[in-house]
């Protein structure tokens, strides 16, 4: 796992002492400086995926296809209609639309597409989990997610003789899940009382069983979404013609979106955190965008609700940190395949109360045109809203916003929208991976 926070570090006083040499906007060329930062971006600088140490079958082509058919399988939920696939739709570049997920219930965030998702050392938006496996573990029992529990997808497996054959290949044999005294249905340490009484008249023993399972199933899920990775796109192909023959390809890029982009590199110093191939640092940041827990319902006149219960603000990071500390599934878990060196990341995370308040990962830019709407909490509808936030760095709600005011002209936000379009790709993965698998 990377050190994300020193590179960051290292890469922000390098951008500083660089940015003193860009020339003006006028000028048609690229300076050796932002030649350096066009490659820094382009797809062809992403760098060989990291292994996995949590996950022994990260890689492994078996787990990869079982897991594949998990992802796209509506039995993996409560009501039989929720699978991963259903708010990581393929199409839209595996997000749903939505400013708040749903699945069985509303969720109270926004998806992110999983594209290129195997680089990043945190997932979900405040980096709750350490491990791609241990993500997905999230939703399968979220009430509101998949809505289902651990004992459930054991037995799905269990029962499936294309599962069943799959996972005992990589996994070893399966407990023996019909002796029904021993490990009852939908016995979990879930919301469900029902279930969670069950789940503890359980020996530990039998408890353990299941869960590693459970945490099987999310290491498979895990070794396919390691396959997801974003294609080349417009920008990326004008980048590789400056880089080949040295001078700037004018045909790839229009004009305004060649203005946006030397903005964006530039005077309205996005690449700060849309940083590297992916257009993330894969870091947290708190860029102030409105938590609508502050806003006031219509119906409520002012007066009245400066008495009611408000909703939660969302801390993000402050508490996905805390979170992730005390995951049963994190790094330095029994069911991780880590050892201790190989945590450095979770061992070292930022846990400063201050620093951490109100920040959430930066998500890729890549297909942003097909992830709308935007933020945790999809609160800007469309890329011009967003880009007027940026432009006026209004203060936080939670935390404190890094952003200062960029003072651009709608011109300008405009080219820088219009730059974010050429970002759009085909995932570069086989047809086949996109779809539920046939079996
Ligand atoms: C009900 C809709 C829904 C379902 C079903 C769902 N997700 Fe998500 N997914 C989300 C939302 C919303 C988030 C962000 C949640 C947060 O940050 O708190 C998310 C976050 C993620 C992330 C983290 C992305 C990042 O940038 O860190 C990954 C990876 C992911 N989901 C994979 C999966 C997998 C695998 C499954 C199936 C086991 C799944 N999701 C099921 C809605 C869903
Ligand atoms: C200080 C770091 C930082 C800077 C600078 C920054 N961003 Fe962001 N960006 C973020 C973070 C963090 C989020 C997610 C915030 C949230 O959900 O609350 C984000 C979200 C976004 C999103 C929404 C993506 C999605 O999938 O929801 C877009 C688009 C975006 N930024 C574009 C830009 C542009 C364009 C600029 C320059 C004008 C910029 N950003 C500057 C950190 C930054």
């Amino acid at each position: 796992m990377r050190l994300s926070l020193i590179s960051n570090t290292v890469w922000v006083l390098w951008f500083c002492c660089l940015s003193f040499a860009t020339p003006t906007a006028a000028d048609p060329g690229w300076s050796e400086s932002e030649l350096a930062l066009l490659r820094m971006q382009w797809i062809g600088s992403l760098p060989e995926l990291p292994p996995d140490p949590t996950n022994k079958y990260a890689d492994n082509p078996v787990a990869a296809e079982l897991g594949q058919k998990l992802f796209f399988d509506k039995r993996l939920s409560a009501n039989g209609k929720v699978a991963c696939a259903s708010c990581h739709v393929p199409e839209l570049s595996f997000t749903d639309g939505l400013a708040r997920s749903k699945g069985v219930g509303e969720t109270s965030r926004s998806a992110p597409s999983i594209l290129g998702i195997a680089h990043s050392a945190w997932f979900f938006w405040d980096g709750r989990s350490d491990s791609l496996w241990s993500q997905a573990l999230g939703p399968l029992e979220s009430a509101v997610e998949h809505g289902g529990n651990r004992s459930q997808y054991a037995r799905i497996v269990y029962r499936n003789p294309v599962y069943r054959k799959q996972y005992e290949q990589l996994f070893g044999a399966l407990p023996d899940l019909s002796d029904s005294q021993r490990f009852p249905e939908n016995a979990a340490p879930v919301e469900d009382e029902d279930a969670a009484v069950k789940w503890q008249r359980m020996s530990e023993t039998d408890r353990k069983a299941i869960t590693r399972v459970y945490v099987n199933i999310g290491k498979a899920i895990a070794a396919y979404e390691r396959l997801l990775m974003p294609g080349v796109s417009r920008f990326d192909r004008y980048v590789e013609t400056v880089l080949k023959e040295g001078a700037p390809e004018t045909t790839l890029l229009s004009a305004d979106e060649l203005a946006g982009l030397r903005l964006f590199i530039g005077k309205a110093m996005c690449v700060t955190c849309h940083q590297g191939p992916l257009f993330t640092n894969n870091s947290f940041h708190n860029v102030g965008a409105p938590d609508l827990a502050t806003k006031r319902p219509k119906y409520i006149l002012p007066i009245f609700y400066l008495f009611i219960d408000k909703p939660e603000l969302d801390t993000g990071r402050h508490k996905g940190v805390q979170q992730v500390l005390n995951s049963e599934f994190n790094c330095l878990n029994e069911y991780s395949d880590a050892t201790e060196n190989d945590c450095a990341e979770l061992r070292f995370a930022n846990k400063k109360q201050k620093e951490t308040l109100g920040t959430f990962k930066v998500p890729t830019l890549r297909n942003i045109t097909k992830t709308a709407p935007y933020m945790h909490e999809g609160q800007f509808k469309n890329l011009t809203e967003l880009l007027k936030h940026y432009n006026a760095a209004p203060k936080a709600h939670v935390g404190h916003s890094e952003l200062m005011p960029l003072n651009l002209e709608g011109k300008q936000l405009m080219q820088i929208e219009a730059f974010l379009h050429s970002l759009s790709s085909s995932p570069d993965v086989a047809d086949e991976l996109l779809r539920t698998p046939e079996y």
